[in-house]
């Protein structure tokens, strides 16, 4: 069992009693203003704290380390790491674009099938990737290094790029303890990734309103809680209520970190389907680069453990991560395959839902809601609740 759900929900009820306590002897009246009830306050408070405790990733041994960040921040930039000289990591992942592309699939040196993910919260995440083929932050940064289709160089030239760059030789140096003369090739990729994993970490979205809203609900703060909008009081009702959102988007990420078939077609051209999770779990498992090989820094690797549970199963096929919902209104378009251009075409989506699409679990969860007009804005403003303006 991982300990983090254990914790959350201990969070909960601790909260759900401070609730309790904070209306005692305040009479009806005062929460009459709120459009919510308390079911809906008790479940719509489980989406934060906001922002989350800072964590490091003890498979990797300069995360948290701030001359890591620093070295990580330049390579990410540099368009030196890939064949044709002009691909970054920032190509794709551009922070004046939400930390991705604006596309709706990426295209490196040559064109893939899928929407870059952006990289806000990245390091809640669990599992990476639209299917989870990496199950660190550092072994999918090493990826697309070595992708032919995204940056495509060798570690050599990746060795040789340290070795030969006074600056870089000695943040590398700083920050490994040693030259990176004296290190192999494949290890400096790791490396590598390694320190861009550790900038990344640092990419963490700000408070919303909200998170101003959830607070204000914990501290039983009414007045507070009705600066948020009506219409987005709505739509969170209809998030944790009939939509049933939450069953999967849950949490302060507003993800279960696992993955799930919402209805998207999987084609990516004539006879030809993205497997998903499914092909997603065979390359995690033989990936050198996983938390059960011998790059992981965690003693006895212990973090390995769900790399191994994890199972390839028929009900993996066609599903994909189901993404956190912050930040959103800077990360257009959606969906594992960038096919919905606007929140207004999800939503349009989930409304008119084709089960006939849907092949696993999650045919028992999703149905089409047939919202009315008032109530697809109600939830778009809601969507809308979870950014920050100010990014724009
Ligand atoms: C050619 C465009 C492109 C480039 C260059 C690129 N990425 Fe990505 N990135 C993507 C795409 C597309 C995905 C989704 C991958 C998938 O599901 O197969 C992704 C996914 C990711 C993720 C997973 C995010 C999550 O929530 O799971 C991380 C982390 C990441 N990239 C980091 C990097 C780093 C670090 C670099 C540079 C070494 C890089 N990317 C270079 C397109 C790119
Ligand atoms: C059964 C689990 C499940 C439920 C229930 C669910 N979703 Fe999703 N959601 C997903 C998955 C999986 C994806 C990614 C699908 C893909 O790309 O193929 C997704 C994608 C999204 C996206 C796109 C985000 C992005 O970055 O591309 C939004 C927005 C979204 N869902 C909102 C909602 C709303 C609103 C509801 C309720 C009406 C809802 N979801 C219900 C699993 C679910």
């Amino acid at each position: 069992m991982n300990p983090i759900p254990t914790i959350f929900i201990g969070c909960t009820a601790l909260i759900l009693a401070l609730w309790d306590g904070a209306f005692a002897g305040q009479g009806p009246d005062n929460r009459s203003k709120l459009l919510l009830n308390d079911l809906e306050i008790a479940k719509i408070i489980r989406h934060g704290p906001w922002p989350p405790i800072r964590q490091t990733d003890p498979s990797n041994r300069v995360s948290g380390n701030e001359a890591a960040v620093a070295l990580g921040e330049r390579l990410f930039f540099d368009t030196r790491l890939s064949a044709n000289g002009q691909i970054a990591c920032s190509t794709c992942h551009n922070p004046k674009l939400g930390w991705t592309d604006g596309k709706a699939r990426a295209g490196g040196l040559e064109r893939l099938d899928r929407n870059t993910q952006s990289l806000f919260n990245v390091s809640g995440n669990r599992w990476f990737g639209w299917a989870g083929h990496n199950d660190s932050l550092w072994a999918q940064s090493i990826g697309p290094i070595l992708d032919e289709r995204e940056m495509g160089v060798t570690p050599d030239r990746v060795a040789a790029i340290l070795r030969n760059d006074p600056d870089l030789k000695r943040r590398y140096s700083d920050v490994f303890g040693t030259s990176p003369d004296l290190r192999k090739p494949m290890d400096l990729v790791v490396d590598v990734a390694k320190s861009m994993a550790a900038f990344q970490e640092t990419i963490v979205t700000g408070r919303t309103s909200f998170d101003m809203f959830r607070d204000a609900l914990v501290r039983g703060d009414t007045k507070a809680a009705q600066n948020y909008p009506q219409s987005a009081q709505r739509g969170a009702a209809l998030f944790v209520g009939r939509g049933q959102c939450n069953l999967c988007h849950i949490g302060a990420r507003f993800t279960n970190d696992e993955f799930d078939d919402a209805g998207v077609p999987y084609f990516t051209g004539p006879g030809r389907v993205d497997r998903g999770r499914f092909k997603g779990i065979q390359q995690l498992k033989s990936s050198p680069f996983n938390q059960l090989g011998r790059y992981n820094d965690a003693p006895e690797r212990a973090t390995g453990w769900p790399t191994r549970q994890v199972a390839q199963n028929h009900r993996t096929f066609g599903q994909f991560k189901v993404p956190s919902l912050r930040q959103l209104t800077d990360t257009a378009p959606y969906m594992h395959n960038g096919s919905l251009l606007t929140l207004r075409d999800v939503i349009d989506h989930y409304s008119n839902i084709d089960l006939d699409r849907i092949h696993s679990d999650g045919a028992l969860i999703l149905r089409p809601l047939n919202l009315t007009e008032q109530e697809s804005k109600d939830l778009v403003a809601f969507l809308r609740s979870l950014s920050t303006p100010e990014l724009k």
